[in-house]
């Protein structure tokens, strides 16, 4: 993969930049002439339209792909100024969903394997010249305010550990709970629709955390924070929602991504507000 003749060039990997928010964040990250490396399943448009456009494929649901994936760009990529985390599920959406949440799909695509692949790109983040980033796009689907006291207690702690292999049993156990003794039904301790999404978004959170603390112990200077980008005019949105349309989105969310400036780390914000966790 050739990065380009500048000496040090802007680089960016987006997941899920086929289409939605995606496509349209790799969009603005190129108007701003960064390298984008576009990880996904479906080809994209971009890398046929745009010189500084590389397609990577990245299937968020095979842990065998993902570890060459990383290889890859630890072996062809000097460095990473930004990763953005935005591919994502939600079967529950549909409402056609029969039986108990598909919690382990979903935890898998939108929790697990996000932090498989950053974990994988941290020696790249961490040799970039600049200040380097990592952007994890959840929602307000997983505000803590949704979950039961048990689960909110659980995921505020694992951050105080700063560690990530812990993080990562927590959410395990959480999830063998759910679906061994079925304990973690909507009514019991997450209290609306879509309770697998809203737990991948909330244990994504605590990853943001995690890492945010982990980085400053280590004094590393990447900057990790969880976004929520609102209601957006894509295949996941919800078309009972005001929405904007993912160009707006993104566009909105151009000052994260000046990479020349510090950044804010261990925040989680919307329209670039706070949002609780
Ligand atoms: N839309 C909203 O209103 C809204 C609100 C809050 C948060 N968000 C968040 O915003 C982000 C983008 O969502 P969107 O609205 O743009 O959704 P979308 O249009 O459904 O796009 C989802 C993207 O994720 C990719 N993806 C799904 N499963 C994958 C897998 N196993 N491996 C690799 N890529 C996979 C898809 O790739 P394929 O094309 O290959 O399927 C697609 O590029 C998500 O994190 C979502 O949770 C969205």
């Amino acid at each position: 993969m050739q990065t380009g003749k500048a000496s040090q060039p802007l680089i960016a990997i987006v997941t899920g930049a086929s289409r939605g928010l995606g496509q349209a964040l790799a969009s603005i990250l190129l108007g701003c002439d960064f390298i984008v490396v576009c990880a996904q399943r479906t080809p994209s448009k971009l890398a046929h339209r745009h010189v500084n456009a590389r397609d990577a494929y990245l299937d968020l649901g095979d842990l065998q792909i993902i570890e060459q994936f990383s290889q890859r760009m630890r072996d062809e990529l000097p460095y990473v100024d930004v990763l953005i985390n935005n591919a994502a599920i939600c079967p529950e959406d549909s409402g056609m969903q029969d039986g108990p949440p598909p919690w382990r799909e979903v935890l898998n695509v939108n929790f697990f394997s996000q932090v498989e692949v950053t974990e994988g790109l941290m020696p790249l983040l961490e040799s970039s010249p600049r200040h380097p980033r990592v952007i994890n796009i959840s929602s307000g689907d997983g505000e803590l305010v949704f979950f039961s006291p048990e689960v909110q207690d659980l995921l505020r702690k694992v951050p105080k550990r700063r560690s990530v292999s812990h993080l990562r049993s927590v959410v395990s156990e959480l999830l063998s709970e759910s679906l061994e003794r079925d304990q973690l039904s909507d009514q019991e301790h997450v209290y609306h629709v879509q309770p697998a999404y809203r737990l991948s978004k909330a244990a994504l959170n605590a990853y943001t955390r995690t890492a945010a603390k982990r980085a400053r112990i280590c004094n590393s200077n990447v900057c990790f924070l969880s976004v929520c980008p609102g209601d957006i005019d894509t295949e996941m949105g919800d078309p009972h929602a005001v929405q904007v349309a993912p160009e707006e989105a993104a566009r909105e969310m151009g000052y994260l991504l000046k990479v020349a400036q510090v950044c804010d780390t261990d925040k989680f914000l919307r329209h670039g507000q706070h949002l609780a966790w």
